[in-house]
């Protein structure tokens, strides 16, 4: 329970209302700490608000469903989406994006999309966190924001799809959609470009080259098929192009929310075809520099949500490629903390101490 920005959760019991129609309860089984966490608990996010219950990237079991829910039942294996895909809005319907357009508004005030909360506390809405509050044991989440996956998934390796992971991924195999062969430059080895780099390995890249400001996080990447790895500074732009025969990559990410990194991305990739797909969030107020020549002479900048992954869709499927042996998540989880712990989880964030605590519950 996040009470005031910048002190400390509170664990307690707070009222838990049945599904209404549309709605899911889910028993939480496993969550990732994210960033996106520590960014409102801290209250530097603007759009943030509390009291709520905080957490996003969660996986468990469907305890309960409410009237008109066709698609899930009780017993299913669930990842929470804060993207969801309704299947039926004009962005759902496109191929072009993964923006689902129907919960937005009522999501991103705290609200479940009938404009209420199922969170309370002695009879006052508490209002939820992303459409998913999953630091909790339950939680009321709409059918639409949750995926069904493979029931031999182990959840708490499920719960990273529910966010950085299918961003790295779904950037490489989604929006940039690199192509075999290609020279592929991943900055910032966290979750979502550690993501990334896998992403472009399942691709077919021929090489990758990774970019962080920690030895230990690209010897991680190079353990999800970096081919090359580097560190970060201001030379790196010259480096890469000096490396690619002088013209850059095929495909470059940016996956730390630095905007001179996006830069760097952007000015890596290269002349005639290079493609940068930036993931990363920037603070608030802050711009990307570019210089238009850089696009006039053939390169492309675009951004991606959710690795552009339909989630009730891409995610299963992405979970099946993981139990395929496609890809390796364990190396991606540092700590499994307890939810009385999940302060521990945002100082091991902090300190750079691996790449996600996962709390497991009961
Ligand atoms: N687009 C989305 O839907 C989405 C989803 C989740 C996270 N994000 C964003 O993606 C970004 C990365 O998330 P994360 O969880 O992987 O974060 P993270 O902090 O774990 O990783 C960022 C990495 O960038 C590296 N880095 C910092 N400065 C650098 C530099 N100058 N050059 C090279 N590397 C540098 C850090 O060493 C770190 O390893 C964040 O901005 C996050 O908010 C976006
Ligand atoms: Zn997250
Ligand atoms: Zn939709």
């Amino acid at each position: 329970m996040l009470e005031e920005f910048g002190k400390p959760l509170a664990v307690q019991e707070v009222d838990l209302a049945e599904p209404a129609a549309g709605e899911v309860l889910v028993r939480l089984v496993a969550c990732g700490v994210c960033h996106t966490d520590l960014y409102t608990a801290s209250g530097a996010d603007p759009s943030g608000y509390a009291p709520t219950v905080l957490g996003h990237e969660g996986a468990g079991v469907v305890e309960r469903v409410g009237e008109n829910v066709s698609s899930l039942a009780p017993g299913d294996h669930v990842v929470t989406l804060f993207s969801p895909q309704c299947g039926e809005c004009i962005h759902c319907k496109s191929p072009r994006t993964n923006l689902c357009l129907a919960i937005r508004d009522m999501q991103g005030k705290g609200y479940l999309p009938d404009g209420t909360t199922r969170l309370s506390r002695d009879g006052e809405p508490i209002r939820h966190f992303m459409g998913t509050s999953t630091f909790a044991e339950y939680t009321v989440m709409p059918e639409i924001a949750l995926a069904k996956v493979s029931p031999e998934a182990p959840l708490d390796g499920a719960a990273l799809f529910a966010c950085g992971l299918s961003t790295g991924l779904g950037a490489a195999i989604n929006t940039a959609k690199v192509e075999p062969g290609s020279t592929c430059v991943v900055f910032g080895a966290g979750m979502v470009g550690l993501g990334a780099v896998a992403g472009c390995r399942l691709q077919g890249a021929e090489r990758i080259v990774c970019v962080d400001m920690s030895e230990g996080r690209l010897e991680l990447a190079r353990g999800q098929g970096a081919t090359e790895t580097m560190l970060g500074g201001d030379d790196v732009v010259e480096r890469i192009v000096e490396m690619t025969d002088g013209f850059g990559a095929d495909y470059t990410f940016e996956a730390t929310g630095n905007v001179r990194v996006m830069r760097q991305a952007v000015e890596s990739a290269r002349m005639g075809w290079g493609l940068c797909t930036v993931a990363g969030v920037a603070g608030k107020g802050e711009t990307l520099e570019v210089i238009p020549r850089f696009l006039i002479t053939g390169r492309r900048v675009a951004g991606s949500s959710f690795g552009g992954v339909k989630g009730r869709d891409g995610v299963p499927a992405l979970v099946d490629r993981w139990l395929a042996g496609d890809i390796d998540v364990d190396p991606f989880i540092s700590h499994h903390i307890t939810l009385d712990e999940v302060n521990r989880g945002f100082e091991l964030m902090e300190a750079q101490d691996g790449i996600r605590s996962v709390i497991r519950f009961g």
